[in-house]
């Protein structure tokens, strides 16, 4: 389709003057690659009145770095290629800074020759603000992920401690108790040992138990399936929930640290269901393509009040959901959460199987 330039010479009518020249937007034609015409509004952003900007050569007044793109997008109009563009331009102001401009500005004909007649708003404030958050959200995320691995060096090291130095006292002391035991004729001590070595053993596997969720060495020797499925094993005989696994074998070769990643999102989706949901059954489900995997978390609970609007939870400062996507990024994936009043709720982590080293910066 072609378009039939507009003409402009009614630009030079005095009622439209004046209203051009007073508005809060800025206009400008260009045409010769310079301006030939521009409103206070829009000098101003460049920091020149009028008279200054009348004539003055359209690349002067952009960034050098930005002269080609500039120039390159008026040479489109001008030739007709393009009739009209919107776009967010940078501009150079006569102080030196960059001035980021939203134009808009269309191909038309002044006085018999092609030109460009453009509004122009300064976003300045607002790019900046972009830019700034979207820093502040990369500074969040890198903050993030270094408190994740400092807290997992301390789990590993509090893991060592209970193993070992809790551990060894426990299991010294039941062998004491073992000797008093053997020693003693009385019904009375050996029926006291009896309950000692019952409570001894029950804080062994306490200890066990404890150490195992802060540093999961089942992860490391036995991979992730297997040190999900003895959670969900642990998890059955402390809820009594229904639980079920599938498959019954899966491989996945994932590194240590984003294999801790996805077994942290793991246990904290079941400590919600056992905390919030008040279900009766709990599925989990692995599933893998050549270079992804997903991992489903499904209960038959309540499902989540204010359900499917992620910003409910972030206001209600949900912390547990918030780390499990933050957790689901650090290994370049996202987590996904299906709920609805009284329909259960599902928490499905989908992430690729690749390490991207580049994620880790
Ligand atoms: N499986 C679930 N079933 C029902 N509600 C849930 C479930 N998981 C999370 N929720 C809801 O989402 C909220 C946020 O969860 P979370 O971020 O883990 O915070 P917290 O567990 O500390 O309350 C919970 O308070 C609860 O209302
Ligand atoms: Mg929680």
């Amino acid at each position: 389709m072609t378009h039939e330039p507009l003409d402009t010479s009614g630009i030079d009518s005095v009622p439209f003057r004046g209203i051009v020249e007073q508005s809060v937007a800025g206009i400008y034609i260009l045409q010769d690659e310079h301006f030939q015409y521009s409103n206070a509004t829009f000098g101003a952003m460049a920091g020149y009145s009028v008279d200054e900007m009348t004539g003055r050569p359209l690349r002067e007044c952009v960034p050098p770095y930005y002269e080609a793109e500039v120039m390159d997008r008026y040479n489109r109009r001008i030739s007709g290629e393009v009739k009209s563009m919107r776009f967010i331009t940078q501009g150079l102001h006569r102080d030196g800074h960059v001035v980021y401009i939203e134009v808009h500005g269309e191909a038309m004909q002044y006085r018999g020759r092609p030109a460009i007649v453009g509004v122009g708003v300064n976003v300045s404030a607002q790019v900046q603000r972009d830019a700034e958050l979207q820093q502040s959200r990369q500074e969040y995320r890198q903050l993030a992920s270094h408190l994740n691995s400092i807290r997992e060096q301390q789990r590993a090291d509090y893991a060592r401690e209970v193993h070992d130095v809790l551990g060894g006292l426990l299991t010294s002391m039941k062998l004491d108790v073992g000797r008093i035991t053997r020693r003693s004729r009385s019904r009375t001590i050996r029926g006291i040992t009896a309950d000692l070595n019952a409570l001894l053993l029950e804080a062994i596997d306490n200890v066990r138990e404890l150490s195992e969720s802060m540093r999961p060495q089942l992860l490391d020797h036995l991979g992730l399936h297997a040190a999900i499925a003895s959670h969900l094993a642990r998890f059955r005989e402390r809820s009594g929930l229904k639980v079920s696994m599938q498959p019954d074998e899966f491989d996945l070769d994932l590194c240590r640290w984003r294999s801790i990643a996805v077994y942290r999102i793991f246990q904290e989706a079941l400590t919600n269901v056992a905390r919030h949901a008040g279900a009766t059954a709990v599925a989990v489900r692995l599933r893998r393509s050549d270079d992804a995997f997903w991992l489903e978390i499904e209960d038959n609970g309540c499902g989540m009040p204010g359900a499917g609007s992620i910003r409910h939870d972030a206001t209600r400062h949900s912390l547990g959901l918030i780390s499990m996507r933050e957790r689901a990024h650090e290994i370049g994936g996202t987590l996904l959460i299906d709920s609805a009043p009284g329909a259960g709720t599902r928490i499905t982590l989908h992430a690729p199987i690749i390490d991207n080293p580049l994620l880790r910066a």
